[in-house]
This record gives C-alpha cells, structure tokens and sequence, in this order.
C-alpha cells in the first residue's frame, strides 16, 4: 500500500485543478467497480453494486495550492491562496505547476514577524524579466506545494497527506470489499479545500441513503498543542463534530458499531475549527444522515503533513467493513407515522 500512497500524494492536483490526480485513481479503481463517471465538478463517481440503499463515500482530491494573480517586471509572482495556508510555513518551501515549472516561496523585508501575511510572499521561478516568466507560467495559473513523500517506517511524511491518504484508504477498500451491503458510490471530490464544492453537486446527483466522508483530523499530541483527544497511532477517528456538520447520531453510532464488531481500535473526535466534505452531503435535498471517518494528521495544511501507517491500515479495515454491514438504524429523527 505504501507504494499506492506515494504515487498518489506526489500527484499534482490543486483545487480545480483535478485532472492528473484523476487520472491516477481511475487508473487504480477501474478494474475493482462496475461502473465510473466524471460529473461537471470533476468528480470522480466510482459505482460498486451491491445492496438496495445507496452509501456514498467522499474523499477528496484536491489539494491547497496558490494561484498566480500578478507578474512584476522582474518576473517574480504575486499568489492567492487554493484553500487555507498559513505564510509561517511557506517561505523557503517550493511550488510546482502543472507543466512542472518550480518556483521557491520567499517574503520582502518586514518590520516585524507579526507583518508577515500572504500578500508579502512572493514566488521565483527563476526568470529575469516579466516576459521570461510568461513563457512559463500565466495569471491565473496554479501551483501545489513541491516536496516528496518520506517513509519513517511508523510514521509518514508528504505534502497532501490532506486527502489523499484517504483517497488511498477508499481505493484500498474498493478492492478488498467481497460482499458489498450497499450500491457504493465511491466519489473522489474536487474543491474540497475552496468550500466543499464538488462533494455537495456529488450529493445531490447520487442522492445516496447515507454519506460518509473520509478525511484528515488535528491531533492534540504535539508540544504545547491545542486541547484535542486524538493522537497518531491510536486508529483512525469516528467525528461527533466539526465547523462543517454535526454527525448524524445514527451514523455516528453505526460507525462505532461496525468498529466494536471488528475489533478495530478507533478514536472519538470533537475537531473544533475545519470542515469536511460530508457537512455538505449532510445539507443536500431534504437532508442525508451523514458521518466521518478521519486520519489523525500532524501539521494539516503544510509541505510535511505526518500521519501513522497503522491508522491508515485501520482505517481501510474499517471502511471496507462498513460496506459489507448494513445500516439499520433511523434515516430520520423525526419518525412519522
Ligand atoms: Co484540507
Ligand atoms: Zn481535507
């Protein structure tokens, strides 16, 4: 799996920006579901048939980029950012666009470190001019963050652990699953990272009988830390809550069933600031009972995202094992009669 998930985190794929990223997992799930399409966001809609009730997963694709807004007469760029970046962690770090041109992050003079904001950055892709930078890059285009991935053995580190480590569980579980309880709509999203965008079209579209999202979670183990009960290597998390959704109940519960029932260590999870793909799925048409399986993932949104390989082992033991046992609890709270 190790090889699956480094071809799948050094893949380019900022938010609107999908295409090779998807191509990479259509290639890995083809031979595994009976049924694939694309929809206009880009999604990608994986079908396994199987059941009478309809699960979708949600795992997305894109990754945090930054999009070039203006050349200067030197030629260095100016950027916006593709979902949420911090300017601490960017100097120094490089970029890559999609035609593979690098460029090192870097910031003007400041006063003090508290000036520090985006708009004080700036990208060097080596040209001298305005026109030299032209012939490689253009306003508008976008660039991920360029690091390889690195295995600690335990411990994982790469750019865009955030979500493609859950792409890599949702295509792990694809092959594993024997007896399917349900059609599956594995749906790889896009534009996670600018507003839960594709997951909430995918939604509608499908307009499944429960959604579950996958993706990465805080952790509350480093130094000085925020207060959070999740830890690296501790099992992948059921979320009660976050920015995004309050977890159906039912959902909640079932996932937890399924966990107990297959002696798969998991963790509970109140994630306070961030959301997920399935606060989306949640709020489509008249409402879809929704949950999420999370990875516990140190430095969430920089060039070195850390994860445990044993919670992504879990957590392909868990997902698969809720594609085989039916949901039998409410679809609603408000039982009518
Ligand atoms: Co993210
Ligand atoms: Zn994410």
């Amino acid at each position: 799996m190790k090889e699956l998930i480094k071809k799948v985190v050094e893949a380019y794929g900022p938010a609107g920006n999908e295409a090779k990223i998807r191509e990479v997992i259509t290639e890995e799930v083809s031979p595994y579901v009976d049924e694939i399409k694309v929809d206009a966001l880009g999604n990608l809609i994986a079908v396994k048939r199987g059941g009478e009730k309809k699960i979708m997963f949600a795992a997305h694709m894109d990754e945090i980029g930054v999009m070039v807004t203006h050349i200067d007469k030197h030629g260095f760029l100016r950027f916006y950012p593709v979902g949420g970046l911090s300017p601490l962690t960017l100097i120094g770090n490089r970029v890559i666009f999609e035609n593979g041109t690098v460029g090192v992050i870097s910031n003007e003079k400041l006063e003090a470190q508290k000036d520090l904001t985006l708009n004080k950055l700036f990208i060097d892709i080596g040209a001298d001019t305005k026109e030299q930078a032209l012939e490689k890059v253009n306003i508008g285009d976008v660039a991920a963050i360029n690091r390889e991935y690195v295995d600690l053995g335990k411990r994982l580190i790469s750019k865009a652990m955030d979500d493609r480590i859950a792409c890599v569980i949702l295509i792990e579980a694809l092959k594993k699953v024997t007896k399917p309880a349900y059609d599956i709509y594995a749906v790889f999203t896009t534009q996670e990272e600018v507003g839960l965008r594709g997951a909430r079209v995918a939604a509608y579209g499908i307009s499944p009988d429960l959604g579950i999202a996958i993706d990465v979670t805080r952790t509350g183990d480093t130094p000085e830390s925020a207060t959070m009960d999740v830890s690296l290597g501790k099992g992948p998390t059921v979320k009660i809550r976050d920015s995004s959704l309050l977890c159906t109940p039912s959902v909640r519960r079932y996932m937890e069933d399924v966990a107990k029932a297959n002696g798969i260590e998991y963790q509970l999870e109140v994630l306070e600031a961030g959301g997920t793909d399935a606060g989306a799925i949640q709020l489509t048409k008249g409402g879809i009972p929704a949950g999420v399986m999370s990875v516990p993932c140190r430095y969430i949104h920089t060039a070195s995202e850390m994860i445990d390989y044993n919670d992504v082992v879990n957590g392909v033991k868990l997902i698969t094992a809720i594609m085989e046992t039916e949901f039998t609890g409410a679809l609603s709270h408000y039982i009518t009669t």
